[in-house]
Protein backbone atom coordinates (compact mmCIF):
# COMPACT_ATOMS: atom_id res chain seq x y z
CA UNK A 1 0.00 0.00 0.00
CA UNK A 2 1.34 3.57 -0.98
CA UNK A 3 0.44 6.80 0.73
CA UNK A 4 0.36 10.01 -1.97
CA UNK A 5 0.04 13.51 -0.66
CA UNK A 6 0.28 15.43 -3.68
CA UNK A 7 -2.01 15.65 -7.03
CA UNK A 8 0.74 15.01 -9.22
CA UNK A 9 2.07 11.92 -7.12
CA UNK A 10 -1.47 10.86 -7.74
CA UNK A 11 -2.07 11.41 -11.30
CA UNK A 12 1.26 9.48 -12.10
CA UNK A 13 0.46 6.72 -10.03
CA UNK A 14 -2.75 6.14 -11.80
CA UNK A 15 -1.49 5.98 -14.47
CA UNK A 16 0.12 2.21 -13.70
CA UNK A 17 -3.36 1.06 -11.90
CA UNK A 18 -4.89 -2.06 -12.97
CA UNK A 19 -8.17 -1.57 -14.41
CA UNK A 20 -11.05 -1.42 -13.15
CA UNK A 21 -9.93 1.08 -10.42
CA UNK A 22 -12.53 0.90 -7.30
CA UNK A 23 -12.14 4.19 -5.17
CA UNK A 24 -13.72 4.83 -1.76
CA UNK A 25 -13.59 8.61 -0.78
CA UNK A 26 -13.80 8.92 2.99
CA UNK A 27 -13.02 12.01 5.48
CA UNK A 28 -10.78 9.29 8.13
CA UNK A 29 -11.29 7.73 11.34
CA UNK A 30 -12.32 4.81 10.03
CA UNK A 31 -14.71 2.41 11.08
CA UNK A 32 -16.65 -0.99 9.96
CA UNK A 33 -18.82 1.31 7.55
CA UNK A 34 -16.14 2.99 5.52
CA UNK A 35 -14.36 -0.94 5.68
CA UNK A 36 -17.41 -2.46 3.99
CA UNK A 37 -17.36 -0.02 1.24
CA UNK A 38 -13.21 -0.70 0.84
CA UNK A 39 -14.01 -4.64 0.71
CA UNK A 40 -16.86 -4.22 -1.93
CA UNK A 41 -14.35 -1.97 -4.11
CA UNK A 42 -11.57 -4.78 -3.12
CA UNK A 43 -14.07 -7.34 -4.54
CA UNK A 44 -14.97 -5.85 -7.90
CA UNK A 45 -11.66 -3.86 -8.92
CA UNK A 46 -7.98 -4.93 -9.73
CA UNK A 47 -7.10 -1.59 -7.74
CA UNK A 48 -8.44 0.40 -5.17
CA UNK A 49 -8.19 3.82 -4.09
CA UNK A 50 -8.90 4.94 -0.80
CA UNK A 51 -8.86 8.84 0.34
CA UNK A 52 -9.09 10.73 3.70
CA UNK A 53 -9.79 13.91 3.42
CA UNK A 54 -11.37 16.50 5.85
CA UNK A 55 -13.10 18.42 3.34
CA UNK A 56 -13.26 21.69 5.18
CA UNK A 57 -15.68 23.30 2.46
CA UNK A 58 -18.35 21.09 4.05
CA UNK A 59 -18.28 21.82 7.36
CA UNK A 60 -20.44 24.94 8.31
CA UNK A 61 -19.15 27.87 10.63
CA UNK A 62 -20.58 26.55 13.76
CA UNK A 63 -19.51 22.95 12.70
CA UNK A 64 -16.87 20.46 13.80
CA UNK A 65 -14.23 20.85 11.69
CA UNK A 66 -11.46 21.73 14.01
CA UNK A 67 -12.48 18.77 16.63
CA UNK A 68 -13.19 16.25 13.88
CA UNK A 69 -11.67 12.78 15.04
CA UNK A 70 -8.29 11.91 13.54
CA UNK A 71 -6.24 8.99 13.80
CA UNK A 72 -4.23 8.38 10.19
CA UNK A 73 -2.06 5.63 11.66
CA UNK A 74 -4.84 3.60 12.86
CA UNK A 75 -6.53 4.30 9.34
CA UNK A 76 -3.43 3.22 7.68
CA UNK A 77 -3.63 0.34 9.29
CA UNK A 78 -6.80 -0.91 8.83
CA UNK A 79 -6.86 -0.29 5.34
CA UNK A 80 -2.83 -2.19 4.75
CA UNK A 81 -5.37 -5.07 6.48
CA UNK A 82 -7.91 -4.50 3.89
CA UNK A 83 -5.58 -4.68 1.06
CA UNK A 84 -6.15 -1.45 -0.34
CA UNK A 85 -3.28 -0.25 -3.00
CA UNK A 86 -3.47 3.41 -2.60
CA UNK A 87 -4.11 5.71 0.21
CA UNK A 88 -4.76 9.49 -1.34
CA UNK A 89 -4.14 11.86 1.67
CA UNK A 90 -3.68 15.64 0.08
CA UNK A 91 -2.97 18.89 2.38
CA UNK A 92 -5.98 21.51 2.53
CA UNK A 93 -3.24 23.93 -0.34
CA UNK A 94 -3.13 21.46 -2.38
CA UNK A 95 -6.96 21.09 -3.09
CA UNK A 96 -8.36 24.70 -1.90
CA UNK A 97 -5.08 26.48 -3.05
CA UNK A 98 -5.35 30.22 -2.90
CA UNK A 99 -7.65 31.96 -4.85
CA UNK A 100 -9.86 28.86 -5.29
CA UNK A 101 -13.07 29.63 -6.54
CA UNK A 102 -15.15 27.04 -8.57
CA UNK A 103 -17.80 25.09 -7.10
CA UNK A 104 -20.24 22.01 -8.14
CA UNK A 105 -23.70 22.46 -6.83
CA UNK A 106 -26.92 20.22 -7.19
CA UNK A 107 -30.04 22.32 -7.35
CA UNK A 108 -33.04 20.74 -5.64
CA UNK A 109 -31.87 17.43 -4.25
CA UNK A 110 -29.68 19.58 -1.91
CA UNK A 111 -32.64 21.24 -0.24
CA UNK A 112 -34.40 19.28 1.94
CA UNK A 113 -33.43 17.35 4.73
CA UNK A 114 -29.80 17.72 5.31
CA UNK A 115 -29.59 20.53 3.31
CA UNK A 116 -32.36 22.37 5.13
CA UNK A 117 -30.01 22.04 8.57
CA UNK A 118 -26.64 22.49 6.89
CA UNK A 119 -27.24 24.65 3.17
CA UNK A 120 -23.93 25.06 2.06
CA UNK A 121 -23.28 20.68 3.43
CA UNK A 122 -24.08 19.62 -0.55
CA UNK A 123 -21.85 22.21 -1.77
CA UNK A 124 -18.74 21.16 -0.38
CA UNK A 125 -19.38 17.60 -0.86
CA UNK A 126 -19.79 17.79 -4.68
CA UNK A 127 -17.34 19.75 -5.25
CA UNK A 128 -14.63 17.56 -3.49
CA UNK A 129 -16.04 14.65 -4.84
CA UNK A 130 -15.91 15.98 -8.38
CA UNK A 131 -12.62 16.98 -7.47
CA UNK A 132 -11.25 13.55 -6.44
CA UNK A 133 -12.82 11.75 -9.27
CA UNK A 134 -11.15 14.01 -11.66
CA UNK A 135 -7.71 13.59 -9.59
CA UNK A 136 -8.39 9.59 -9.32
CA UNK A 137 -10.13 8.86 -12.76
CA UNK A 138 -11.98 5.80 -10.76
CA UNK A 139 -13.92 3.10 -12.35
CA UNK A 140 -16.37 2.97 -9.46
CA UNK A 141 -16.62 4.68 -6.41
CA UNK A 142 -18.62 3.30 -3.51
CA UNK A 143 -20.78 5.36 -1.15
CA UNK A 144 -22.72 4.34 1.83
CA UNK A 145 -27.05 4.39 2.30
CA UNK A 146 -26.11 5.59 5.86
CA UNK A 147 -26.37 9.05 4.48
CA UNK A 148 -28.72 8.86 1.45
CA UNK A 149 -29.10 12.18 0.49
CA UNK A 150 -25.34 12.24 -0.39
CA UNK A 151 -25.39 9.01 -2.25
CA UNK A 152 -28.49 10.17 -4.25
CA UNK A 153 -26.74 13.79 -5.08
CA UNK A 154 -23.81 11.92 -6.27
CA UNK A 155 -25.33 9.70 -8.25
CA UNK A 156 -27.20 12.54 -9.97
CA UNK A 157 -24.40 14.41 -10.37
CA UNK A 158 -22.87 11.79 -12.39
CA UNK A 159 -25.10 11.67 -14.40
CA UNK A 160 -25.69 15.18 -15.03
CA UNK A 161 -22.28 15.99 -16.07
CA UNK A 162 -21.62 13.18 -18.00
CA UNK A 163 -19.35 11.23 -15.35
CA UNK A 164 -17.73 8.39 -16.69
CA UNK A 165 -17.55 6.07 -13.50
CA UNK A 166 -20.14 3.88 -11.52
CA UNK A 167 -21.32 4.67 -8.26
CA UNK A 168 -21.95 2.08 -5.97
CA UNK A 169 -24.37 2.20 -3.01
CA UNK A 170 -23.73 -0.44 -0.53
CA UNK A 171 -25.79 -1.28 3.19
CA UNK A 172 -25.59 0.79 5.97
CA UNK A 173 -23.22 -0.86 8.74
CA UNK A 174 -24.82 -1.06 12.46
CA UNK A 175 -23.47 -1.79 16.10
CA UNK A 176 -24.84 -4.78 17.41
CA UNK A 177 -27.82 -2.41 19.34
CA UNK A 178 -28.49 -1.11 15.76
CA UNK A 179 -26.43 2.25 16.03
CA UNK A 180 -25.36 3.26 12.74
CA UNK A 181 -21.40 3.19 12.67
CA UNK A 182 -20.63 6.52 12.04
CA UNK A 183 -16.72 8.74 13.16
CA UNK A 184 -19.08 11.05 14.73
CA UNK A 185 -20.30 8.37 17.58
CA UNK A 186 -16.98 9.04 19.71
CA UNK A 187 -18.99 12.38 20.70
CA UNK A 188 -21.66 10.63 22.80
CA UNK A 189 -21.02 10.48 26.37
CA UNK A 190 -21.96 7.13 28.05
CA UNK A 191 -25.66 8.44 28.80
CA UNK A 192 -25.92 9.63 24.95
CA UNK A 193 -24.42 6.15 23.47
CA UNK A 194 -26.82 4.28 25.58
CA UNK A 195 -29.62 6.17 24.01
CA UNK A 196 -28.56 6.57 20.71
CA UNK A 197 -30.00 2.94 19.56
CA UNK A 198 -33.58 4.94 19.45
CA UNK A 199 -32.91 6.25 16.17
CA UNK A 200 -32.95 2.79 14.31
CA UNK A 201 -35.51 1.41 16.63
CA UNK A 202 -37.79 4.54 15.83
CA UNK A 203 -36.86 3.33 11.72
CA UNK A 204 -38.16 -0.46 12.84
CA UNK A 205 -41.53 0.96 14.09
CA UNK A 206 -42.24 2.41 10.63
CA UNK A 207 -40.91 -0.36 8.97
CA UNK A 208 -43.61 -2.42 11.25
CA UNK A 209 -46.44 -0.22 10.67
CA UNK A 210 -46.06 -0.22 6.96
CA UNK A 211 -45.09 -4.22 6.98
CA UNK A 212 -48.91 -4.53 8.60
CA UNK A 213 -50.60 -2.16 5.59
CA UNK A 214 -50.11 1.82 7.19
CA UNK A 215 -49.81 3.81 4.25
CA UNK A 216 -50.30 7.27 5.88
CA UNK A 217 -46.95 9.15 5.90
CA UNK A 218 -48.91 11.46 8.76
CA UNK A 219 -49.38 8.30 10.90
CA UNK A 220 -45.80 6.76 11.02
CA UNK A 221 -44.14 9.99 11.54
CA UNK A 222 -46.73 10.67 14.85
CA UNK A 223 -45.83 7.18 16.57
CA UNK A 224 -42.12 7.77 15.18
CA UNK A 225 -42.34 10.67 17.17
CA UNK A 226 -43.93 10.11 20.29
CA UNK A 227 -41.44 6.76 20.60
CA UNK A 228 -38.28 9.13 19.69
CA UNK A 229 -39.66 11.95 22.45
CA UNK A 230 -39.47 9.48 25.13
CA UNK A 231 -35.91 9.24 25.35
CA UNK A 232 -35.19 12.62 27.26
CA UNK A 233 -31.60 12.88 25.78
CA UNK A 234 -32.98 13.20 22.36
CA UNK A 235 -33.36 16.14 20.20
CA UNK A 236 -35.39 15.41 16.81
CA UNK A 237 -34.11 18.32 14.35
CA UNK A 238 -35.97 16.61 11.06
CA UNK A 239 -38.26 13.31 10.45
CA UNK A 240 -38.91 12.33 7.09
CA UNK A 241 -40.73 10.64 4.78
CA UNK A 242 -40.00 11.02 1.26
CA UNK A 243 -39.61 9.91 -2.09
CA UNK A 244 -37.17 7.41 -2.56
CA UNK A 245 -35.78 9.50 -5.82
CA UNK A 246 -36.69 13.06 -5.70
CA UNK A 247 -37.24 13.44 -1.89
CA UNK A 248 -40.25 14.98 -2.14
CA UNK A 249 -42.20 14.49 1.14
CA UNK A 250 -45.06 11.90 0.80
CA UNK A 251 -48.07 11.97 2.20
CA UNK A 252 -49.08 8.57 1.64
CA UNK A 253 -46.14 6.03 0.59
CA UNK A 254 -47.06 4.01 -2.75
CA UNK A 255 -44.57 1.75 -3.53
CA UNK A 256 -41.52 2.34 -1.61
CA UNK A 257 -40.42 5.39 0.92
CA UNK A 258 -36.82 6.88 2.23
CA UNK A 259 -37.74 7.27 5.93
CA UNK A 260 -34.73 9.54 7.20
CA UNK A 261 -33.98 11.83 10.52
CA UNK A 262 -31.46 13.73 12.51
CA UNK A 263 -31.80 13.80 15.92
CA UNK A 264 -29.56 15.80 18.37
CA UNK A 265 -27.52 14.72 21.72
CA UNK A 266 -26.65 17.52 22.86
CA UNK A 267 -23.71 19.08 20.34
CA UNK A 268 -23.84 15.54 18.58
CA UNK A 269 -25.93 15.22 15.20
CA UNK A 270 -26.65 11.70 14.00
CA UNK A 271 -28.48 11.01 10.76
CA UNK A 272 -30.27 7.60 9.68
CA UNK A 273 -32.21 6.08 7.60
CA UNK A 274 -34.33 3.20 6.48
CA UNK A 275 -36.01 2.53 2.90
CA UNK A 276 -39.73 1.12 2.85
CA UNK A 277 -40.81 -0.97 0.10
CA UNK A 278 -37.84 -2.66 -0.89
CA UNK A 279 -35.48 -4.95 0.38
CA UNK A 280 -32.38 -3.05 2.28
CA UNK A 281 -29.98 -6.00 0.53
CA UNK A 282 -30.82 -4.24 -3.36
CA UNK A 283 -29.48 -1.19 -2.24
CA UNK A 284 -32.18 0.26 -4.31
CA UNK A 285 -29.79 2.98 -5.06
CA UNK A 286 -28.17 0.87 -7.57
CA UNK A 287 -30.42 0.74 -10.28
P1 LIG B 1 -17.33 9.92 5.69
O1 LIG B 1 -18.34 10.40 6.66
O2 LIG B 1 -15.96 9.59 6.18
O3 LIG B 1 -17.92 8.66 4.97
C1 LIG B 1 -17.24 8.04 3.90
C2 LIG B 1 -18.18 7.03 3.27
O4 LIG B 1 -18.50 6.01 4.22
C3 LIG B 1 -19.52 7.65 2.81
O5 LIG B 1 -19.90 7.14 1.56
C4 LIG B 1 -20.48 7.21 3.92
O6 LIG B 1 -21.84 7.12 3.48
C5 LIG B 1 -19.91 5.83 4.24
N1 LIG B 1 -20.35 5.39 5.58
C6 LIG B 1 -20.26 6.08 6.74
N2 LIG B 1 -20.82 5.37 7.74
C7 LIG B 1 -21.28 4.22 7.20
C8 LIG B 1 -21.97 3.08 7.72
N3 LIG B 1 -22.29 2.98 9.01
N4 LIG B 1 -22.31 2.08 6.87
C9 LIG B 1 -21.99 2.18 5.54
N5 LIG B 1 -21.34 3.22 4.99
C10 LIG B 1 -20.99 4.23 5.81
O7 LIG B 1 -19.25 10.95 3.63
C11 LIG B 1 -18.15 11.49 3.73
O8 LIG B 1 -17.13 11.01 4.52
C12 LIG B 1 -17.78 12.75 2.93
O9 LIG B 1 -18.93 13.50 2.74
C13 LIG B 1 -17.09 12.44 1.59
C14 LIG B 1 -18.01 11.66 0.64
C15 LIG B 1 -15.77 11.67 1.81
C16 LIG B 1 -16.74 13.79 0.89
O10 LIG B 1 -15.92 14.56 1.68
Amino acid sequence: MIVIETIPDMTYFRLNLKEPVGFVPTMGYLHEGHMSLVRKAREENKSVVVSIYINPTQFGPKEDLSKYPRNLARDLAMLEKESADVVFFPADKEIYPTGYETWVTVDNLTKPLEGDSRPTHFRGVTTIVTKLFNIVRPTNAYFGQKDAQQALIIKKMTTDLNMNLKVVVCPTIREPDGLAMSSRNVYLSMEQRKAAPVLYKSLLLAKDMFAIGERNAAVILEQMTVFIQKEPLAKIEYISISDTETLAELKAIKKSALVSMSVRFGNTRLIDNIILGKSTKSEYLNK
